[in-house]
């Protein structure tokens, strides 16, 4: 086949809720010269702007009015390789990784008004760039035709152990059983939910990094990408 030369490459990296994706995402993007588009960021900017404005997260028709009036922008810069989420012009990556931001977002990333404006963004940025992006609907909604679609995921108990150890070294208090309940209900909301549920798309490749260290993972990923794009030229 032959190669197109000025298409931007994509890769779509999907999976559930502490598989790893951003932290593996921003690593293999480094190493590939391009960069990470984190779509969880997104979703999160806009559950942020619904828990600072008294907005319940849960009202799809609140949500709609947002969407629909403008009230919550989000808009993308890089500095040196690393995303920064903007919400209305505003810096506010320091705060999306918040515990109730994420449950903003996964509530908010139920409704269709909500996904069809940032899935939108997505479509934009990666017609213009190669980008990595990460997600849950990449490879099924946002780029069906990426170059590379990869499904990464891990067993509940062992991302819920990642997530209780990275809670516990920055300082906080935790304890596993909850928060691998909270993995668990993030799971179901992600997968059940109506509108482009979190599964892997037939032509991805199923990574599963139960038994894998960062940096396993991360050649896995390398080599995985390099045969792709090998087929592909
Ligand atoms: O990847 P994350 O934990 O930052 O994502 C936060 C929430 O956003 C997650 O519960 C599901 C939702 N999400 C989504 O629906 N679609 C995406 N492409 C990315 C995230």
């Amino acid at each position: 086949m032959e190669k197109e030369v000025n298409r931007p490459l994509s890769i779509a990296i999907d999976g559930p809720v502490s598989a790893g994706k951003s932290t593996l995402s921003d690593a293999l993007a480094r190493k590939l010269g391009i960069l990470h588009l984190d779509t969880g960021a997104m979703y999160r900017a806009v559950g942020l702007y619904a828990l600072e404005n008294g907005i319940n997260p849960a009202s799809e028709a609140a949500l709609e009015e947002v969407i629909g009036n403008g009230w919550a922008a989000v808009s993308l810069e890089y500095t040196d390789g690393m995303q920064i989420t903007l919400l209305n012009g505003q810096n506010v990556t320091h705060r999306l990784r918040e515990e109730a931001v994420g449950a903003a977002a996964s509530a908010v990333s139920r409704y269709p008004a909500v996904r069809r404006y940032l899935v939108d963004i997505q479509r934009q940025l990666a017609r213009k760039q190669s980008l990595l992006i990460d997600g849950r609907d990449i490879g099924t909604v946002v780029l069906p035709e990426a170059d590379v679609k990869i499904f990464l995921t891990a067993s509940p108990e062992a991302r819920a152990l990642r997530r209780y150890t990275q809670i516990i070294s920055s300082g906080k208090k935790s304890d596993y059983p909850t928060v691998l309940q909270e993995l668990i209900k993030r799971d179901s909301q992600d997968t059940s939910r109506k509108h482009d549920p979190l599964r892997p798309a037939e032509d991805a490749v199923v990574l599963d990094t139960s038994a894998l260290s960062f940096e396993e993972t991360l050649s896995k990923l390398l080599e995985l990408v390099e045969a792709k794009r090998d087929r592909k030229t």
